[in-house]
């Protein structure tokens, strides 16, 4: 497979669902690249790898981080970095945080979560070059709690907004725009009028493409409830918990290390 690009994912718009998954550790990069059209460094990380209860805490320098240990690891998929809660309230601290997370990392494009209230920090971005997704619907980092989500596109005023705000990012200038919990009917008509991909996430397959958590795909923590739109792949908790055992029974019979793992 070779490198992914942004035109060809921008062809394929209504023709051939495309594909996106989060990675934040170097394992995890490698074996997605390539796979999934997209990597996105989500900040999801703060719940899925920190045992956070929401993404509010997630700083620059926790993306910083993770985001070099994936992009240093994908020659192929495009990569996706999301700018934490709090960087980019204003033009100039969006701006600077946005140079400072792709500089550093390397990645494709900063991911920004977008409401009426900041479509011009999204348009100062682009115009100063840099390539953004904006992520709309239910927009994580305003919620401490993710129980309490509710889909987007209830009721018409709901729906009229939404579609807005989808056109007018676009007209801001994203790349790419991520819907989450949005109501099928809504997703769809968004998809059909905007020139550019819609991603979504628990938004009906009606969206150019998908995405979700890899830690919930692969069911790492089976003990947790996760929404609705989540589909479990696999149970890794069960294959490393059985792993675990193994090798904790090996040791206390004196089986591990044998001869094979032993230097002489
Ligand atoms: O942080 C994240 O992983 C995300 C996805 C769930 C879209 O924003």
């Amino acid at each position: 497979m070779k490198k992914i690009t942004y035109k060809s994912l921008l062809s394929q718009k209504k023709m051939k669902p495309f594909t996106c998954l989060t990675a934040y550790t170097k394992s995890l990069a490698k074996i997605l690249d390539g796979k999934v059209d997209i990597i996105l460094i989500g900040d999801s990380l703060g719940t899925a790898l920190y045992g956070m209860k929401n993404t509010q805490s997630i700083t620059l320098d926790m993306m910083k981080n993770h985001g070099k240990a994936v992009v240093n690891n994908v020659k192929k998929s495009l990569t996706v970095i999301d700018m934490p809660i709090n960087t980019y309230q204003t033009k100039k601290q969006a701006l600077k945080n946005a140079k400072d997370l792709l500089n550093h990392t390397k990645a494709n494009y900063v991911k920004l979560e977008n409401d009426k209230k900041n479509i011009n920090i999204l348009e100062h971005l682009t115009k100063n070059k840099i390539n953004v997704v904006s992520h709309i619907g239910v927009t994580p980092q305003k919620f401490s709690n993710f129980k309490k989500i509710k889909s987007v596109g209830k009721n018409n005023k709901e729906t009229l907004n939404i579609i807005k705000l989808a056109i007018e990012l676009e007209k801001a200038g994203s790349k790419f725009i991520v819907l989450e919990c949005i109501k099928q009917p809504v997703a769809k008509k968004i998809t059909s009028v905007l020139k550019i991909p819609t991603i979504g996430i628990g938004s009906s397959k009606y969206c150019d493409a998908q995405v979700l958590v890899i830690n919930d795909i692969l069911n790492i923590d089976s003990m947790e409830t996760k929404p609705k739109f989540v589909k479990k792949y696999l149970n890794l908790n069960h294959i490393i918990s059985s792993a675990v055992e193994k090798y904790v029974n090996e040791v206390k019979n004196k089986k591990f290390p044998s001869k094979k793992y032993s230097y002489y």
